[in-house]
């Protein structure tokens, strides 16, 4: 169906069922092959499938604004009000500049002796076990071990972290489903004991402390830092722990692409964006349109809000060759849009690609297949969640 007044596509599907987030990627085909913008009317909500509508509202944030939040209810976006994420230049530009602080290449550096020791220690382990959930057992221990330690929260705030975090992004779906408003439950129960309550408490040399310092010098305001803190905690734990778990369901479903990375470990940097070309865990964020705008032919009016589809644009067969073949050779992939694009791109993506390369290259040399016992999907309005993934790693 078009709609005569905007020229768009129409579709009720709806993204937000069980079904749909389990298996998104065919619908996700059928809305690209129905144009780059599609008007989901259930939600009266613009889609952008393609890969080339995704670029466009990434690279034009004046049209399409992050400042009144990239959730789709606002109930949410109250909540992550005032994060960087949810905001526009030029404040946005003065909050990046600091969050970013700890997590350029130069900074992380200085802990990579760290994390690859903690990947050392616990691949050896979980390779004496010889079977393990990939879950529980490999992937969180890296994200929880590492980052919470380096935001400097408090011991009881690590373990409500892994609560926290899906909640985090369940919040970010539509009221109407229950999942979206169960979130919001455990995030009232766990936030207040996440974060120190005062600047007091911050761990001295921690991320956090860093914030304080920041509006020390005047570059944030100081009642920033309580938000900002959202900035390292909300994004930084499912995002990788889902791109861990899909790496070792990837190699173990392609064991041609493992043989190649054990022959050619310099591809492990190229391997990690394919993985999350393919596999992309962050699904779609939304933007609010500032003023009428055409796409490519078809006008969504100001006001109206968009769905960015990071993981549809990631298999755009408009823009990768055979898109749906896990290639870690594959020329020109660390164009994907899986980090995003432009002023938002992903604050943490150096540190989540040195996890992942960490644990990997640990894994490399010991491990000659991975052979998949049991798998489990968890459902998520926004990530594409594991509950479970256990294998057997054949040495
Ligand atoms: C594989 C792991 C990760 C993936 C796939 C991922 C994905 C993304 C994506 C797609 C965006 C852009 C959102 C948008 O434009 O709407 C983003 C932004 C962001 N990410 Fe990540 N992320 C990952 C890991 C991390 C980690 C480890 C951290 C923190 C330590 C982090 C912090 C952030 C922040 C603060 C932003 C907002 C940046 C801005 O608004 O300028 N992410 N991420």
């Amino acid at each position: 169906m078009l709609d005569d007044a905007t020229r768009c596509p129409v579709s009720d599907w709806d993204p937000y069922e069980d079904a749909a987030l389990l298996d998104p990627y065919p619908h996700y085909a059928r809305l690209r092959d129905m144009g780059p913008v599609v008007h989901l009317s259930h939600y009266d909500l613009y889609a952008l499938p393609r890969d080339s509508s995704v670029r466009f509202a990434l690279d034009n944030w004046e049209i399409f604004s992050l400042a009144k939040g990239v959730l789709l209810n606002d109930r949410a976006n109250e909540g992550a009000s005032g994060t960087t994420l949810c905001s526009d230049p030029p404040e946005h530009t003065r909050m990046k500049d600091v969050i970013m602080r700890p997590l350029k290449p130069a900074a992380l550096r200085e802990h990579d002796s760290h994390i690859k020791g903690e990947a050392r220690s616990l691949v050896a382990s979980l390779l004496q076990r010889g079977t393990f959930d990939v879950v529980a057992d490999l992937a969180r221990h890296l994200p929880l071990a590492i980052v919470s330690r380096l935001v400097g929260l408090p011991e009881v705030g690590r373990q409500l972290m892994l609560d926290f975090a899906p909640a985090s992004f369940n919040t970010a779906g539509p009221m109407e489903k229950e999942r979206t408003r169960q979130a919001f439950e455990v995030l009232e129960r766990t936030w207040p004991q996440i974060v120190p309550g005062a600047a007091a408490d911050v761990q001295p040399g921690s991320w956090l402390a860093g914030l304080y310092e920041a509006a020390d010098e005047g570059a944030i305001p100081r009642d920033k830092c309580a938000t900002m803190v959202l900035d390292y905690v909300g994004p930084s734990l499912d995002t990788t722990i889902t791109a861990t778990v899909n790496a070792i369901w990837l190699f173990a479903n392609h064991p041609g692409q493992w043989d190649l990375l054990r022959d050619r470990p310099n591809l492990i940097p190229n391997a990690i964006n394919e993985i999350v070309r393919l596999e992309s865990p962050i699904q779609g964020w939304t933007r609010y349109v500032t003023r009428d705008v055409d796409v490519e032919g078809v006008t969504i009016p100001a006001g109206s809000r968009v769905l960015v589809m990071f993981a549809s644009a990631n298999r755009d067969e408009r823009r990768w060759d055979a898109p749906e073949r896990f290639d870690i050779g594959r020329q020109g992939v660390a164009q994907h849009v899986g980090f995003g694009r432009s002023v938002h791109s992903c604050a943490g993506a150096n540190l989540a690609r040195m996890e992942i390369a960490a644990l990997l290259t640990e894994l490399l040399p010991a491990v000659k297949r991975f052979e998949i016992i049991e798998e489990e999907r968890e459902v998520n309005n926004i990530v594409r969640l594991w509950k479970r993934l256990s294998v057997r790693a054949v040495q």
